[in-house]
């Protein structure tokens, strides 16, 4: 079995190498590390979330979900993590910014022996405009990439077909639920928002950048 606290180290030049200029963002976390803290992201998941490798590592992801975040989707992913199994989801996230989008979240295990194995996440900033085409050619890099990692390393990823975890049948699904949850919450903010009385109240309260005008100008850039 490899020295636990010497994974990170060992493996970290050949992360580097294989997964450093991906145009997919691509993050590892260590689960048997308290938290499952990241131990590598890579340029294309600081360029998507706007967060800088040195400000997340040692962090748990959970720092992309927010408000509009689906607690189901969460706890799915918790249980998946805690059996060191592969996963994949569409959960709404934030970049740094505080701008929304719909990530298409697939978690697969990396195993290194029998006792150990890492987390690695390929994240898809989904907009709903994007073609299959678009999610295969994905698919098609971060399978290239696991094949990379399994021959310049230890690694042998288990044998998950990205094309069926991303069905395109159920990413629609996936996205529906997110984006109805989005649909719900703006309607809802603003409702109460109207329901406060003045059109000039709500006006202020969009202006100073409340939740529904956030949101609601990250959905209609989402779609336009
Ligand atoms: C490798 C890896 C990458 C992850 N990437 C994301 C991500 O991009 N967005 C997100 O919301 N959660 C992501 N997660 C999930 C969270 O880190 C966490 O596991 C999830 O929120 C469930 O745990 P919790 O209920 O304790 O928060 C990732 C997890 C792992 C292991």
């Amino acid at each position: 079995m490899l020295d636990d606290l010497d994974v990170a180290s060992r493996l970290l030049p050949m992360l580097r190498v294989v997964c450093d200029d991906l145009p997919i963002p691509i993050s590892i976390a260590d689960p048997d590390l308290d938290d499952t803290p990241l131990i590598y992201v890579n340029g294309a998941f600081e360029a998507l979330t706007l967060y800088r490798a040195e400000e997340v590592i040692g962090k748990n992801c959970r720092f992309l979900q927010g408000r509009l975040t689906d607690g189901t989707v969460t706890d799915e992913i918790a249980h998946a993590c805690q059996r060191r199994a592969g996963d994949s989801c569409c959960i709404i996230n934030y970049r740094k910014d505080g701008s929304l989008f719909f990530n298409m979240l697939a978690i697969q295990p990396l195993r290194l022996d029998l006792n150990r194995t890492l987390l690695m996440g390929c994240q898809f900033a989904f907009r709903p405009t994007q073609t299959g085409g678009t999610l295969a050619r994905t698919c098609a890099l971060i399978d290239r990439a696991q094949r990379q990692m399994r021959l310049s390393s230890r690694i042998s990823a288990d044998d998950i077909n990205l094309h069926d975890t991303f069905r395109i049948d159920t990413i629609g699904m996936r996205f529906e639920a997110a984006f109805t949850r989005v649909k719900n919450a703006l309607i809802r903010d603003n409702s109460s928002l109207m329901a406060q009385g003045s059109s000039l109240r709500r006006r202020e309260a969009l202006g100073r950048g409340g939740f529904a005008g956030r949101d609601q100008s990250h959905i209609e850039r989402l779609l336009g």
